[in-house]
This record gives structure tokens, sequence and C-alpha cells, in this order.
């Protein structure tokens, strides 16, 4: 199983990181366009690979997709990411083009292959990897979902004081501040529903921590977060690379699902062998129906300022 990263930085490296510990890749390419950076950062995480008792071998190269060549699948993090204050939306203008580029050489060496992308704003940028390539649809993945999955459980456990291993929540929608559907109503805390245990003004301050999550960290850290980026992407590869038939919440192109068309936003999809196994419709409250075509809204709006 080959995967390729391109950008070596904090999610890249991060990504390929847990990619290697979970061990079921035989190889991970990380790809940058700075000089010897990539290289570096795979050499520094194969010198772990003793310590965290990984086979993996990690290869880092500047900018040549030919030892990308048969990755099974490829991982999108090149761009810039966001500065506190700013929205993902922001960044269209210069990571579209980084996108574009970056999928179509990827796709040279490896027609084959399974795309995850990240790179923000990620919804528009995996609706650009479908109109500016051939791949088809079950191939190419958006990744937010499951990230903002984790932020709600973690927010979910934080007010139920509970261990995160007892929570189970998603969040369907727009990987934005704005856009994120948190299905209260489906949270659970070991099967209870999370309504028996919060009151609903408490679940609604859950719910509005989770669509800042980003931001949040963002202003603490001066930039975007790398760790949970880089575990949701990993959790993504490893449900493909391992046809485990997981179902995560990730962006796709709908072509009528929850009533949507011609955008790619986060649902409910089975991932396995061949990527996007299923569309999984969940039953929605009148609220998350509502919230979700204002999230598709907004997602559109930003899609309409890609020129392909
Ligand atoms: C985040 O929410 C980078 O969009 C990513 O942290």
């Amino acid at each position: 199983m080959k995967v390729t990263v391109v950008g070596a930085g904090a999610v890249g490296a991060s990504c390929a990181e847990y990619i290697a510990i979970k061990n079921f890749a035989s190889e991970v390419v990380l790809l940058d366009i700075k000089e010897g950076y990539a290289e570096g950062k795979a050499m520094d995480l194969m010198q772990c690979a003793s310590l965290n008792g990984f086979d993996t071998k990690i290869t880092g190269v500047t900018n040549d997709y030919s030892k990308t060549a048969g990755s099974d699948i490829c991982v999108i993090t090149s761009g810039i990411p966001r500065k506190p204050g700013m929205t993902r939306e922001e960044l269209i203008g210069i990571n579209a083009g980084i996108v574009k580029s970056v999928s179509s050489s990827l796709i040279e060496h490896s027609p084959d292959t399974i795309m995850i992308v990240v790179s923000n704003p990620m919804d528009t940028m995996t609706y650009l990897v479908h109109k500016s390539t051939s791949l088809p649809k079950n191939r190419i993945i958006g990744m937010g979902g499951a990230l903002d999955s984790a932020r709600f459980k973690y927010r979910l456990a934080e007010a139920l004081e509970a261990p995160i291993s007892d929570v189970d929540g998603m969040v369907i929608g727009g990987h934005s501040d704005v856009g994120m559907v948190p299905l209260t109503s489906h949270a659970t805390r070991n099967s209870v529903k999370v309504s028996e245990f919060l009151s609903e003004d408490r679940l609604n301050q859950v719910k509005e921590d989770t669509k800042v999550g980003g931001a949040t960290l963002t202003k603490l850290l001066g930039t975007s977060a790398w760790y949970a980026p880089g575990a949701a992407v990993s959790g993504l590869v490893q449900a493909i690379a391992c046809d485990q038939k997981k179902m995560y919440p990730c962006s796709t192109l709908l072509e009528g699902e929850y009533g949507l068309n011609d955008l790619c936003i986060g649902v409910p999809v089975i991932l396995g062998r061949n990527g996007i196994e299923s569309i999984v419709n969940i039953e929605l409250s009148d609220a998350e129906k509502a919230h979700m075509q204002t999230s598709a809204e907004g997602v559109k709006k930003t899609n309409g300022l890609l020129d392909f």
C-alpha cells in the first residue's frame, strides 16, 4: 500500500507520522516544494521507526512527482494555512491554483489513485478536483467532517464530564466556521442520547464551540491546527487501505442526496478500498435539515469564486 502526502508542513507531516505509526502502509512518500524540507521531515520521522515500532518506509522528495508513481492513496495538504481572524474561505485565491496543479501532477503518475483533499477551503477544493480532473466521484474525498466530529466529541465529553470513549457524535455540512452541522440529535453517551444529560442551552454551546474549533486553535497557535487534522486524515487513509467499510462524514459530490446537487459537502459515507463505497442517508431534525441547506448555500457561494 503506497500513500503520497503532498505538503510536508505540520498537517502533512502529522498525517504521515500517524499513518506510519498505524503500520498498515508499506510506503509513505512525503512531497514538498521547499528544497530538502520533505526529505528532512521524512528522515526525522524514520528515526522514530524503532522507537514507535513501525516498518512503514517514509520517503521525502522535493517536487518530484515521479517518486509518487503508483500511489494507491494521495493526500493533498499543500497550500497556505489560515492566520488568526481569517476564514478558511479567504485562502481560495492561493490554494485553488496549488490544489489544481498538485492534483493534476499526482494523477499523471497515479491515475488509479484515491484522492483525499485537506487544503482549505476544503469543500470547494474537493469540488475543484472533481471539475479539473477525470477521477470518478467515489475516488475524490474531502476531509473535514472527521476532524469536526473529533472536536464535537471532545466538547461533548467536556460537557458530560465523561471519557471520550463513552461519547459518539458526528458533524456534517460544510467545513466552515458557520456551516458545520453538529448532529446533537444523534449524539450519544454510551448509546444514551446526550439530550438525556445536557440541557438545550448547554448542547447549543457545544455546537458553537465545535463550529469554531479550528478558529479557536488558530487564535491560540497563530496558525491552523495540525495534530487532529493529521490524525483525522490518517483514519480515512486506514479505512480505505484496510477496506474497513467505516462510516465517516466526508465531503463528497452530491447528486440529489440530502436534496442537494452539484457541490461537495460533508455527509456520512462508507469508506473502503474503492474510496466512497456509498453515501448514507440519515434522518435529520428539521433544524438540522435547515442548517444543512444554509451550509450548502455557503459552500456554493465559495465555489462560485473558482475560475476553472
Ligand atoms: C482545521 O479546522 C485546518 O481546517 C482545518 O483545523
